[in-house]
């Protein structure tokens, strides 16, 4: 029954054109700025420890549940909410689960779009070598002088909105697939390049031992927290886009097989991030716990002052653009694909109407750095706003929602048919980290992030 449904979009031409498209999404800002940052934050090794438990435990479950709602219905998220809620009989509120991916996708992208942005003006930066022999104090006023001008900042955000857009508008083989077929090999050949740079530095072991040595006395309550949100971020779970991504994947792919693949990946991107970030803040006497401008004011020194910095420098923002872009077409497809499903648009003008709400919303993300940096709602900036209102509450309260839903709602009997784990253990096993672990775990996060826990 499920196999004979059709997307009106195209299906992903391979096993592994999917998986380099969902492992694409995964890869992103989330393992490259903010992994390395929060890492360093939390203490290193027993961090990151806790945090592999979480990808294992809730992560991959979680994937596997939104790739098989969305393969079951092949529609766009808020389609496939309608279709499933009808399937199972359940209440027409969960319908709304669909609509908070699509804006979740639509927001965050506003503000990826932004960062992005900087890190495609930072490889002019190092290109034209402003960080050469440039001291802190230098490398910092860079960075504030960079972000003080909205005009400056927003032709980046466009540009990088503008390239977004154009892989988007060609549709899934020719344009999803074709950009992850070529930018994800370039990204995991760079990265490695820099890994083999970082490994000559006097700090490497240093930056291995930090993240992989595990001082269970650096371990808060608070940082086992932080560790499951960010694996959940990471992941790219808890909104549409690998429930989008799951109906383009051909019925006969093994959804198990493929998230583990994913989940992997992505996770070895994180640590390679790590392993190249950490021994160059080591060998530069800089602070692994400088926060979240570990990348633009911290790096930078580090290329400044090593041999080759000029060569590393433009390839680690290259690497941060590329990751960023394979992650921002999967945040607009969800909606692109609702506009095309639903109304009738065209990929061009479903585009254009996603991207203008998603370029309009990202102003607000740019005028946060300077025109509006004293203008705050319950005291955040626009930026920390949508920051907090997506990553911290739509994810989580999404997340959980799926969850519940595939553990509680949906017949039992259609998870397992469209999971075909092929022995029955498997299922028990899934069923009961989404019935109970995920749920559980995911509503300990949503506590924390709101300041209850
Ligand atoms: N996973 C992305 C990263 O690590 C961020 C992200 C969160 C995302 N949700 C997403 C990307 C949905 C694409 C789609 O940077």
């Amino acid at each position: 029954m499920a196999n004979v449904k059709k997307t009106i979009h195209g299906e992903w031409s391979s096993r592994f054109a999917f998986i380099l498209a969902a492992t694409g999404s995964a890869v992103g800002l989330g393992n490259i700025w903010k992994f390395p940052y929060i890492t360093g934050a939390n203490g290193g090794g027993a961090f990151v420890l806790v945090y592999l438990l979480c990808v294992a435990l809730i992560g991959i479950p979680l994937m596997m549940a939104e790739t098989m709602l969305g393969r079951r219905t092949r529609q766009d998220p808020i389609n496939t909410m309608e279709i499933l809620t009808e399937e199972a009989g359940a209440d027409k509120n969960w319908h709304y689960l669909g609509w908070m991916g699509v804006a979740a996708g639509v927001m965050i992208l506003s503000y990826y779009s932004v960062i992005a942005g900087w890190s495609t003006a930072y490889v002019l930066k190092a290109f034209t070598g402003s960080f050469f022999d440039a001291d802190p104090a230098v490398i910092k006023a860079i960075f504030d002088d960079f972000v003080s001008n909205p005009l400056r900042l927003t032709f980046w955000h466009s540009l990088f909105m503008t390239a977004t857009l154009m892989i988007v508008v060609r549709g899934v083989n020719n344009g999803l697939e074709q950009a992850v077929r070529y930018l994800m090999p370039s990204l995991f050949g760079l990265m490695i390049l820099l890994l083999g740079y970082a490994m000559t530095t006097s700090g490497y072991f240093d930056g291995f031992n930090f993240l992989f040595k595990p001082d269970f006395s650096k371990l808060t309550g608070d940082s086992v927290l932080t560790a499951m949100g960010q694996a959940f971020f990471t992941l790219s779970l808890g909104m549409g886009s690998v429930m989008v991504y799951g109906s383009y994947l051909s019925s006969d792919v093994s959804i198990a097989k493929t998230s583990i693949i994913i989940a992997t990946a992505d996770t070895f991107v994180a640590l390679l991030a790590g392993l190249i970030i950490f021994p160059l803040v080591f060998t530069h006497g800089l602070h692994p716990d400088s926060g979240p401008g570990l990348i633009f004011k911290t790096l930078p020194i580090a290329f400044g002052s090593m041999t080759g910095g000029w060569f590393f420098g433009v390839l680690f923002f290259i690497v941060l653009a590329i990751a960023a872009l394979t992650s921002s077409i999967a945040l607009i497809e969800p909606a692109v694909a609702w506009l095309v499903e639903s109304k009738g648009y065209s990929r061009e003008k479903a585009c254009t109407q996603a991207g203008l709400v998603a370029w309009a919303l990202g102003l607000g993300t740019v005028f946060s750095f300077n025109i509006w940096s004293d203008v705050k709602l319950f005291e955040r900036t626009f930026f920390d706003l949508i920051d907090y209102l997506t990553a911290n509450l739509m994810l989580p309260v999404g997340g959980f929602c799926i969850a519940v839903f595939c553990g509680w709602i949906m017949h039992h009997q259609h998870s397992e048919q469209e999971l075909n784990l092929g022995q029955p253990l498997g299922f028990k096993l899934w069923m009961l980290l989404v019935r109970y672990v995920a749920p559980l775990a995911v509503f300990l996060v949503f506590l924390h992030v709101v300041g209850v826990l």
